[in-house]
């Protein structure tokens, strides 16, 4: 078996993965064995306090992040059968969420600051204004954003009385989640991040997966607080024997993003997948090497292991399933989620009525902090169906404005869209996925696409698998585009038209 830990946003989950090995070598990504076949056995999962103590500012607790981590684990290994049973962990997380801790404590001297927060917004404009973007854009494929971890350790360091001294001093560590776990799961031994979470620092040079001396220099980072950079599937350290009752290996570690691109086996260029949770995160397998975008997409690594490379070019939709959530607790026109397919059904269009779920700011490819949430096109026979029909349509569209701003950087044609994530059960809003995109769009049986990920990277990198990825034994659901030509076109210049509106609105 294999422990997966799965630290996201808003919890921590541990599940226990039985491996079922295949014989024979094949080449990663191969369908034909050797990739091992999955199944979930025992899961623990735990909600996470979110804080906001400024307006745009999100923080965690780190330490409620360890000790949820310790006792999913420690559940799920219970519930699996005892911890003799587990060959490695392989870890999962929320990326660009930035920790501080004292190296002689293991406490964390802050809380963390997540992802969404946009503190350090002042910084990256003024390293913007003074130039520097193409230069982050050519060496790291990230634009210049709060967004990233660079800008966030910094002001942690200012913050901390004496961090940066200490940081100087080796006194200091600093890291993304997968840092942080690896660090406490070995007791301190080691300091060690995978190259997937180090791609979204805007630190690490995309190429030659290690950290630029420039780039700490012009975000002020010591490069001695930052973890040693290893590959997806490396050792990364052996837990403490006291936590478990056993020092298993920590055998693989990948951002939640990447990890469901190898969950779902997208492992060849062209192959891609979208995650759709609050917000959506489209990544494109794009080969062996980098693609600078021109468009506003962020370059980043898809994967680092068995001597291979992928790397990936995002997109981030900031409000996916959070817009479905804002008809459920803020508009209150549906009471469960699962209400919305039928009532997106009673119409037989969408009247004309689009939502742009810009509710935290529009993310790829538009990158506009300040838009907000707009509605167009409203009549007196708009009604609740119509607000509902336009959240789950604006799903489309944005995943849509993703692949459009992909095929401009000329990214490989994409073979299927591989979908995962909690608004993939509504079989309306996929389907449209397909006919706005013109793509097939696949869902797995198995939706744990970023925990698959993870114990697939722990179970090939600790040899209990020969591959990465074999296809699962269940068939998954597919829609197919059936949509006739026109009738797109005049969707999405409504579409366009109301994201313009968007724009303007906030300028
Ligand atoms: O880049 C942020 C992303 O990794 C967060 O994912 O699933 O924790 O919201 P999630």
């Amino acid at each position: 078996m294999i422990l997966a830990i799965d630290q996201g946003t808003t919890s921590t989950r541990a599940i226990a993965f039985e491996v079922t090995p295949q014989v024979g070598r094949s080449p990663v990504g191969d369908k034909n064995g050797g990739g091992g076949a999955f199944s979930a056995v025992a899961v623990s999962q735990i909600e996470l306090a979110q804080h906001f103590p400024q307006s745009g500012w999100v923080e965690h607790d780190a330490a409620e992040i360890w000790r949820a981590t310790l006792q999913t684990c420690r559940e799920v290994v219970r519930k699996a059968g005892g911890v003799g049973r587990f060959a490695a962990v392989g870890i999962t997380n929320q990326r660009e969420t930035s920790v501080i801790w004292d190296a002689a404590t293991g406490e964390p001297l802050h809380r963390a600051v997540v992802w969404q927060d946009r503190r350090t917004a002042d910084v990256t404009a003024r390293l913007a204004a003074a130039g520097h973007e193409p230069e982050v854009q050519a060496a790291t494929g990230l634009i210049l954003d709060p967004y990233f971890s660079a800008s966030k350790y910094a002001w942690l360091l200012d913050a901390v009385p004496g961090a940066r001294e200490r940081a100087a001093r080796g006194e200091v560590k600093l890291g993304t989640i997968d840092a942080w776990l690896i660090w406490k799961l070995t007791g301190g031994q080691s300091h060690v991040t995978d190259a997937t979470n180090a791609s979204r620092t805007s630190l690490m040079d995309l190429k030659t997966l290690q950290w630029r001396a420039d780039l700490c220099d012009l975000f002020s980072v010591p490069m001695q607080a930052l973890p040693e950079i290893r590959g997806c599937a490396d050792h990364l350290g052996d837990c403490d024997a006291s936590l478990f009752g056993r020092a298993l290996p920590i055998h693989g570690a990948a951002g939640d993003q990447q990890a469901a691109l190898v969950g779902h086996g997208a492992l060849k260029a062209g192959d891609a997948k979208i995650t759709y949770g609050t917000g959506a995160f489209l990544v494109a397998n794009v080969g062996d090497q980098p693609v600078a975008s021109t468009s506003r997409l962020l370059g980043t690594l898809g994967y680092a292991a068995d001597g291979q490379v992928a790397y990936g070019l995002e997109g981030s939709i900031f409000s996916a399933g959070s817009a479905i959530q804002w008809l459920r607790d803020g508009l209150k026109v549906i009471s469960d989620s699962r209400q919305s397919e039928a009532m997106a059904q009673t119409l037989k269009d969408n009247g004309g009525v689009y939502l742009v779920p810009g509710f935290t700011g529009l993310g790829a490819p538009w990158w506009k902090p300040e838009a907000r949430g707009t509605v167009i096109g409203l009549t007196r026979d708009s009604g609740p169906a119509h607000f509902v029909r336009a959240a789950l349509e604006s799903l489309a569209y944005q995943t849509r404005d993703l692949l459009d701003a992909l095929a401009k950087d000329g990214a490989p044609a994409l073979t299927r869209l591989k979908v995962d994530g909690g608004v993939t059960a509504n079989a309306f809003a996929m389907q449209f996925v397909a006919d706005i995109c013109e793509v097939e769009v696949e869902r797995p049986a198995f939706q744990e696409m970023t925990a698959m990920g993870a114990a697939r990277l722990a179970a090939f990198g600790v040899g209990l698998t020969e591959a990465l990825w074999t296809a699962p034994a269940e068939a998954p659901a597919v829609w197919r585009p059936r949509m006739g030509e026109a009738e797109r076109a005049r969707l999405l210049k409504g579409w366009r038209g109301a994201v313009k509106a968007a724009i303007i609105a906030a300028e």
